[in-house]
């Protein structure tokens, strides 16, 4: 099934993403990131990396977002925006993109720059062959 946003759609994430980023708690490895996560019931989740003393306890940008959205009754997740302030897109790391595979095989992801640019992937793009739930015998999402 596609299920496309419309350029207005990710341009509204994308600012969601990037407003977040100012929330980024990020005093070990300076680097702020800004993500949001968009709902089919069309609410708007937003989320910052949130860093720990302790490296490996740190919470990345998306799965903030991710955890705020499931954790206020919407799991049909359509879309989640990054946002960093760099030239470069900031990609999702692995352990993000299983978290975002968790909630959707259709879910578009978005990567933005700080001139506004994006690039635009699905999650199956993004973790192929990941796993799922389906090799559980539990059925699939
Ligand atoms: N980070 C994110 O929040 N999202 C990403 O997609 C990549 C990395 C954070 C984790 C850490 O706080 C900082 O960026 C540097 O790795």
């Amino acid at each position: 099934m596609s299920d496309s946003l419309t350029t207005e759609e990710m341009d509204q994430l994308v600012e969601a993403a990037r407003q977040a980023v100012g929330k980024a708690y990020a005093p070990y490895s300076g680097f702020a990131v800004g993500a949001a996560a968009l709902a089919r019931d069309g609410r708007i989740f937003t989320g910052c990396n949130v860093e720990n003393v302790s490296y490996g306890l740190t919470i990345c940008a998306e799965r903030t977002a991710l955890v705020k959205a499931v954790s206020e009754g919407s799991q049909d997740i359509r879309a989640v925006a990054i946002y960093a302030d760099t030239e470069q897109y900031c990609s999702p790391c692995g352990a993000c993109r299983q978290v975002i595979a968790e909630f959707g095989s259709n879910i578009t992801v978005i990567q933005a720059n700080k001139h506004g640019k994006y690039l635009a992937n699905s999650i199956e793009e993004l973790l192929p062959g990941g796993f799922h739930a389906g090799m559980l015998g539990k059925g699939t999402i």
